[in-house]
């Protein structure tokens, strides 16, 4: 009876392993909680790796300067400047760097902040208007 405790307790504890073995990926790259899981993964955890979950795996699951002046998803933003580490400075267990709420995803495009318009452009845009 005793080792059929002790075989369920084994048991469990390597399920649970397994489940929270992987999101502890979440605390490898600066601001991680921001996105959470998706940050690296599709549709949550588990799914597939979009694009920066991919180079976040071919850079051997680090986060460095390499990694950071990529632009993983290609929306025009390196992943350090989403992340709000530019040069890769940060280390696992150092604290997120700048405000949450500039963080953007860098797995995906579409959050990217373009500033690239000309100033002239802004000029024709007040004075013709739309
Ligand atoms: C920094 C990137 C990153 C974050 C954040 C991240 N993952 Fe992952 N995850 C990966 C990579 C890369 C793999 C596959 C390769 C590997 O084994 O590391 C993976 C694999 C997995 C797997 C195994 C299944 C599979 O498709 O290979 C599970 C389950 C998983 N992640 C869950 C999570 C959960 C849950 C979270 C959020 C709490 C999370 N991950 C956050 C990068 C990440």
């Amino acid at each position: 009876m005793k080792f059929l405790l002790l075989s369920a307790l084994v048991l469990v504890l390597t399920l649970v392993g397994v489940v929270i073995a992987r999101p502890e990926n979440v605390d490898k790259i600066p601001n991680g909680e921001v996105y959470s899981c998706d940050t690296c993964h599709t549709a949550g955890g588990g799914s597939p790796r979009n694009p920066f979950g991919l180079d976040f795996h071919a850079n051997g699951g680090v986060w460095n300067h390499a990694l950071a002046v990529e632009d993983s998803d290609g929306g025009g933003m390196t992943n350090g400047e989403e992340l709000l580490d530019p040069d890769g400075d940060w280390s696992q267990g150092d604290a997120d760097p700048g405000d949450p709420d500039d963080v953007t995803n860098p797995g995906d495009p579409d959050d990217d902040v373009q500033i690239d318009v000309e100033s002239s452009t802004w000029g024709r845009v007040k004075v013709e208007g739309p």
